[in-house]
C-alpha cells in the first residue's frame, strides 16, 4: 500500500517542479486529510502554516525537544513537546490544533506534565497549542508547507524537504494554488521583498488559507527578519586598504540582505580605543542609502578593543529608540582584522545572556607561532553561542573575504538556529560538597557518585555554559575539581567516577566554608552559583553560621541527606525556602529518585527569577 502510494507522489513532486500544472481529483485529495504526522523534534517556527492540526507521535517529553515558555510558546520550541507541556496531549502522543500568534518580549519557562520549559528573552513569533477540535469555516491544511531556509539555495533540496515531513499527504500540496514560477531561485541575491509574497506569520492571518509557499526553494530573503548590528574594525592595526575592503564587504552585505522595513534592519558600530555608533537600525532602511552611508564610514583608528565594543552594544545598541523591533532576532556580527586587543569572551557571555546572537568574524586571525600574543586565543570559537562553528567564520585573507558574504548572510538568516540565550541548565556554577564519611561505606559512595553525575547529565557543560567543582570532605576537606579544570560533559563525568573515597568524620560546617572559598570564589560574575551538599549524617561542626555565609553570598545551597542525615540541619543549610532545597531519603538507593525533582526545582527558581 505505501509503496503504491509513495510512487506517484514521487511524480507528483516531480511534475510540480517541472512547472506542470498539476491537477488531481478531488476524491483522491480526500483520502489523504487525515492530519499530517510529524516528529518530535519539529520546531514551529519550521511550519509556514498559521494555524494547522498535526499528530503527534509518542516520546515527545523527552527533554532533549526544548520548549520554551508556558502556554504561550515561543516557536523556537518543539510543537509535540510543547503540547505535552500544556497537557493537551499525554506522552503516548496524539492529534493538536497549533495556533501562531505573534512574538513575545520574554517567554517563562515552568515545569508541567513532566516536561521542563525553558525561559527565552524574546523570539519573533509564538504558537498555542489545543485539542484539535476544528473550527468551523477553517480549513486545515493536510500537508504542512515547512521554511526552507536550512536548505541549500537550488537543487536537491527540495526534494529533502518535502520527502520527510509529507510523504504522506503531497497530494493536497498540490492540490493548492502552487505558484512555483516565482518562487524560482533568482540568479542574484537582490530578489526583493516585493517580488515574492512574504510568508506573513502573525495572528492575523490565521483565517486565511494557507498560503501556497513553494517547497523548498531560496526563501532566506523573504523570511529574514533580523535586527543586526555590525561591529567593524577601525584600529590603526587594519590600515587604509584592509578597512576599504571591510566597508566593501559591509556593503555587499547590505546588499545581499535586501535591508527593509519588514526584512533585515542593520546598523553599524566602528571601534577602536572607543567604540561608535555610525549609524543604528532605523537611520537607512533600505540597501541603497545603506551602502551610501557606508562608503561615507572614515576610520577611527587606536587600538582594536573588540571587548569593550561588545558591552557597548550590549548596553546601548538594541535599544527602542535606536530602532530595535523587539520581534526580530537580535545579531551582532563582529569584524576582527588579526586579534583583538582586549578581553571578549566574558564580553560576549554577557551579550549572549542578554539575548544578542554573536557571530565573530576573523581575518587574517593569528597563526600558531602569533598565538602567544593574543590574550584569548581561541576567543573566535569561545565567544560564541557554543562551539559548532556556526557562529564563527574564519577567513584566511582579505581579499577572499568577499566569498564570506553569502555564508553570512545565509547564517544570520537562518533564525531557526538564533536562539542562544541564558536558560536554567546552561548558566550556572555548580559546586558538589561530598561527605565522605566512614558510615557512607564504599559501595553506597559509589552509589553518591552516580548521583552526582546523574545530576551534572542534565546541564549544558562548558567553559562558557554550565561548569562544574567538587569538594569531598570527612573532618578534613579536599578540593577533587574546581570549575575550570574541565569543560565538556564527558571530561566531567570522568572525574566523577575518579573521585577516591576517603572515610573519616563529618564536619559538614567546616567544608561549607572551604567550598565557598575554593569553588565559589573562582565563580564567574553573573554566573548563578548553585551548592549541592550531600550528607548521611548530623555534622560535628556547627553549620548555621558557614550556611549563612552562603546564603550571604549568593550561594544556593541544596542539601541531600541520606538514611542518618539530621533534617533539621538539612533546613539549615538549604537556602530558604527550605522545602523547595532540602531533600531527604531513607536509603541510598532511593537517591536517583530525587534528580528529577531537584532539576525542576533548580529551573523553577531559575525561571521566577528576573534574568542577569
Ligand atoms: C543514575 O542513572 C542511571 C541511568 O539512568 C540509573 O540507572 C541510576 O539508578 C541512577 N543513579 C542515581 C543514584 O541517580
Amino acid at each position: 500500500m505505501m509503496m503504491l502510494l509513495f510512487l506517484p507522489l514521487q511524480s507528483a513532486i516531480v511534475t510540480f517542479m517541472g512547472i506542470v500544472v498539476l491537477t488531481m481529483k478531488a476524491a483522491v485529495i480526500e483520502l489523504f486529510l487525515a492530519a499530517p504526522q510529524i516528529n518530535c523534534d519539529v520546531k514551529a517556527g519550521k511550519i509556514i502554516d498559521p494555524e494547522f492540526i498535526v499528530k503527534c507521535p509518542a516520546g515527545c517529553q523527552d527533554s532533549k525537544y526544548h520548549v520554551y515558555g508556558t502556554d504561550v510558546y515561543a516557536s523556537y520550541s518543539s510543537v509535540c513537546g510543547a503540547a505535552v507541556h500544556s497537557g493537551v496531549i499525554s506522552n503516548s502522543g496524539g492529534k493538536i490544533l497549533v495556533r501562531k500568534v505573534a512574538g513575545q518580549s520574554g517567554y517563562k519557562g515552568s515545569y508541567s506534565n513532566g516536561v521542563q520549559s525553558l525561559s527565552l528573552p524574546r523570539w519573533r513569533e509564538s504558537f498555542i497549542v489545543s485539542e484539535s477540535k476544528p473550527k468551523k469555516g477553517i480549513s486545515y491544511p493536510s500537508a504542512l508547507t515547512y521554511s526552507s531556509s536550512r536548505s541549500p539555495a537550488t537543487k536537491a533540496g527540495k526534494c529533502e524537504t518535502t520527502k520527510v515531513y509529507q510523504k504522506p499527504s503531497v497530494p493536497g500540496t498540490t492540490a493548492q494554488p502552487a505558484t512555483p514560477m516565482q518562487a524560482l531561485p533568482t540568479t542574484t541575491p537582490k530578489a526583493t521583498h516585493t517580488a515574492l509574497p512574504k510568508p506573513s506569520l502573525s495572528a492575523t492571518s490565521a483565517t486565511n488559507s494557507p498560503r501556497p509557499q513553494p517547497v523548498g526553494h531560496r526563501n532566506q530573503e523573504m523570511d529574514c527578519k533580523v535586527d543586526l548590528s555590525f561591529l567593524i574594525d577601525g584600529g590603526s592595526g587594519i590600515g587604509k586598504r584592509r578597512f576599504r575592503i571591510q566597508k566593501q564587504f559591509l556593503e555587499e552585505v547590505a546588499q545581499a540582505l535586501d535591508i527593509g522595513p519588514a526584512g533585515p534592519l542593520m546598523g553599524v558600530v566602528q571601534y577602536g580605543d572607543n567604540p561608535a555608533t555610525q549609524f543604528n537600525l532605523k537611520t537607512h532602511m533600505n540597501s541603497q542609502d545603506l551602502k551610501t552611508a557606508i562608503k561615507k564610514i572614515t576610520q577611527r583608528g587606536g587600538l582594536s578593543n573588540v571587548g569593550r565594543a561588545i558591552s557597548f552594544v550590549t548596553k546601548n545598541f538594541f535599544s527602542k529608540a535606536n530602532g530595535n523591533r523587539g520581534g526580530a532576532p537580535n545579531v551582532a556580527v563582529v569584524m576582527v582584522d588579526g586579534w583583538p586587543t582586549d578581553k571578549v569572551e566574558e564580553a560576549s557571555r554577557l551579550a549572549r545572556e542578554s539575548g544578542i546572537n554573536i557571530f565573530f568574524i576573523t581575518i587574517e586571525g593569528a597563526v600558531e607561532n602569533e598565538k602567544q600574543y593574543v590574550m584569548e586565543p581561541n576567543f573566535a570559537n569561545k565567544a560564541v553561542c557554543r562551539t559548532n562553528g556556526f557562529y564563527s567564520l574564519n577567513v584566511q585573507s582579505w581579499f577572499g573575504l568577499h566569498k564570506t558574504v553569502q555564508p553570512l548572510v545565509k547564517r544570520v538568516c537562518d533564525t531557526d538556529r538564533l536562539a542562544c540565550s541564558k536558560t536554567c541548565l546552561n548558566s550556572a556554577d555548580i559546586g558538589f560538597v561530598i561527605d565522605g564519611s566512614s558510615s557512607v561505606g564504599t559501595g553506597n559512595f559509589r552509589t553518591v557518585l552516580q548521583f552526582v553525575a546523574n545530576l551534572s547529565k542534565e546541564f549544558e557543560i562548558s567553559d562558557t555554559d554550565t561548569r562544574i567543582g567538587a569538594v569531598q570532605y570527612t573532618y578534613e576537606q579536599r578540593l577533587e575539581f574546581g570549575f575550570d579544570k574541565y569543560s565538556t560533559k564527558p571530561d566531567i563525568l570522568n572525574a566523577i567516577k575518579r573521585v577516591g573515597y576517603w572515610s573519616g568524620g563529618t564536619s559538614t560546617g567546616a567544608a561549607i566554608n572551604y567550598a565557598l572559598e575554593q569553588l565559589f570564589q573562582k565563580s564567574k560574575p553573573n554566573k548563578r552559583k548553585l551548592m549541592i551538599l550531600i550528607t548521611d549524617g548530623r555534622s560535628y561542626d556547627d553549620v548555621r553560621i558557614p550556611a549563612m555565609a552562603a546564603h550571604q553570598k549568593g550561594v544556593i545551597t541544596y542539601a541531600i541527606g541520606i538514611v542518618w542525615a539530621a533534617q533539621d540541619e538539612l533546613e539549615v543549610i538549604a537556602t530558604h525556602p527550605a522545602r523547595d532545597h532540602s531533600f531527604f531519603v531513607d536509603e541510598f538507593d532511593n537517591l536517583y529518585k530525587t534528580v528529577p525533582r531537584i532539576i525542576q526545582n533548580i529551573c523553577t527558581e531559575f525561571n521566577s527569577q528576573p534574568r542577569n
